[in-house]
């Protein structure tokens, strides 16, 4: 008995592991976990919009249900790490996604600013870790998000190119053939 009370007394004061793990750290980890969960949930929001009969895009669904996979283990993984940093995890309020979309390219101009507002965090995340002085959590940081994300921004930002492309491209060359097979003149006898 005696030692369960020391236990939540310990818990309550602070963990056995933790060492130079500032508190704003911790509170910039929560954020970015609440982040993540947010992308998390709007990917799937998503995904399963493009899954429905009247929409029937099954890459897409497939792309985004990926991506919203992803960004659910990017908050566990952040999770694991302030568990281990022997920080403390607060879980907040997710807001509700938008439920349906427009076109391809609607969705991942969405999925574009949000990965850019998610780098955003990690790298204001960043900074605090280095003015803390935690290049534990410098390196979990540049080795787990800063590139991925990186990444990820290139190939949401190479897609709406490819889509813009190939909108703009098919059209010129259907109007193109239209022409060909037209009678040119302006200004029919
Ligand atoms: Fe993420």
């Amino acid at each position: 008995m005696k030692s369960v009370c020391w236990l939540n007394f310990r818990r309550v004061f602070s963990s056995m592991v933790r060492q130079h793990f500032a508190k704003e750290c911790e509170v910039a980890l929560n954020k970015q976990i609440n982040l993540e969960l947010n992308a998390f949930y709007r990917y799937l929001a998503m995904a399963f919009h493009f899954n429905r009969s009247d929409v029937a895009s099954p890459g897409t669904f497939r792309f985004f249900k990926t991506a919203s996979d992803e960004e659910h283990q990017h908050a566990i993984k952040i999770m694991e790490y302030i568990n281990k940093r022997g920080g403390d995890i607060k879980l907040m309020p997710i807001e509700e996604p938008k439920q349906s979309y427009e076109s391809i390219k609607d969705a991942m101009l969405e999925a574009l600013d949000m990965e850019k507002s998610v780098n955003e965090a990690l790298l204001e995340a960043h900074a605090i870790a280095s003015a803390n002085n935690d290049p534990n959590m410098c390196e979990f940081l540049e080795s787990h998000f800063l590139q991925e994300q990186v990444d990820g921004i290139k190939q949401l930002a190479d897609y709406i190119t490819q889509i813009e492309t190939s909108e703009c491209e098919l059209s010129n060359y259907l109007f193109d053939k239209y022409l060909l097979h037209e009678d040119q003149s302006m200004h029919k006898k």
